[in-house]
């Protein structure tokens, strides 16, 4: 039976406005703005919300989706709706779209099931190309760094990643800097250079300006891509009249009540106040602030709706 593909991309998805960033000096190109799979996008969401978000993103340039295995919840149930996505829409477009997944978390029950040993990284990539429905991903990530696994063990398995054609591209997300300078040398040296850095910056988490992170990614061509980059949304107007009870503050697990100090609170309004008199919302001016850091390839946002995501392209 001919089952009818039911998504057109808009065919103006690449004349509305999204600008691309060289990613270090490689030759990829990834838009100012991606979409994170952290949230949103689990077996516990409204599969139908998912779906709309990432149609307005990709009908508006956004060709980067950025997954992790154990994203969900449950774990592993954002890229089956990937999986789905890609089924159901998405095929048509594979070649325009820069997929990420990565390992390192907790992930399945066991000695195996998380950090940086060779086991658990090759178990992961077939366990997340199987849900995804992809032969490849374009970039495979080490989520995090393993105090306990040489980096050697690591590296050399990311490496076999791309070697297999599992993975297009590697990446490194939250390692300490020194590692970090590690895995450049390491990478450079067998030809798969790294192509880019993950980690937490924004206006109010500067730490990879303060500690040399970014300036390091810059001075050696590696991208370098931020993540929560309106801080879970405090960064928005959304908690500056009280917590929404459809917020992820209200669901105290990753954004606790308690961040939100009276000092904090003070500080985004004042923001706030400042964007407004440029005609800008406050999410925007803090991407914006992001974007302008020397460096800086993209800024990974989630979003819950198609309303979000809109302002968040939207300066
Ligand atoms: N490498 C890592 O270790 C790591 C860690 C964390 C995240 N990430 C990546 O980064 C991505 C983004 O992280 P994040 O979700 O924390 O990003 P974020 O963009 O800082 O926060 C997204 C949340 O903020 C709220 N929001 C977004 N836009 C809004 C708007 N215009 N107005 C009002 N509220 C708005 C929504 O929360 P509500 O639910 O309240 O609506 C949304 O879910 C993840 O999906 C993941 O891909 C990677």
């Amino acid at each position: 039976m001919y089952i009818q593909n039911s998504y057109q991309a808009d065919e103006n998805r690449y004349s509305c406005g999204m600008q691309y960033n060289r990613c270090g000096k490689s030759g990829v190109l990834l838009p100012k703005v991606s979409l994170g799979f952290w949230h949103n996008f689990g077996s516990v969401d409204p599969f139908e919300r998912s779906r709309a978000i990432t149609h307005y993103a990709f009908d508006h340039g956004i060709t980067h989706f950025d997954l992790a295995n154990n994203y969900g919840p449950e774990y592993g149930s954002a890229e089956e709706t990937l999986g789905r996505l890609m089924d159901m829409d998405f095929r048509p477009y594979r070649d325009e779209l820069f997929i990420s997944t990565k390992a390192g978390y907790d992930m399945w029950p066991g000695p195996y099931g998380e950090w940086g040993s060779r086991k658990y990284l090759m178990a992961s990539i077939d366990q997340s190309l199987k849900r995804m429905h992809l032969d490849y991903v374009d970039l495979f990530y080490s989520h995090r760094f393993d105090p306990d696994t040489p980096m050697e063990e690591t590296l050399q398995a990311l490496v076999d990643i791309v070697r297999a054609g599992k993975a297009l591209y590697i990446g490194i997300s939250r390692w300490p800097l020194e590692a970090l300078k590690f895995a450049y040398t390491y990478l450079k040296e067998r030809d798969v250079p790294l192509l880019i850095f993950q980690d937490k910056l924004n206006r109010l988490d500067r730490e990879p300006i303060d500690n040399g992170t970014l300036d390091f990614c810059h001075q050696n061509g590696i991208g370098f891509i931020s993540f929560s980059p309106l801080a879970q949304g405090l960064l928005t107007d959304r908690y500056l009249n009280g917590i929404p009870k459809d917020s992820r503050m209200a669901q105290e697990k990753f954004l606790k009540h308690d961040m939100l100090t009276p000092e904090l609170l003070s500080q985004l309004k004042t923001w706030n106040t400042e964007a407004e008199a440029e005609g800008k919302t406050l999410a925007a001016k803090s991407l914006s602030w992001i974007l302008e850091q020397q460096g800086v390839t993209s800024v990974i946002v989630g979003a819950s709706s198609t309303q979000q995501l809109a302002k968040n392209i939207t300066f």
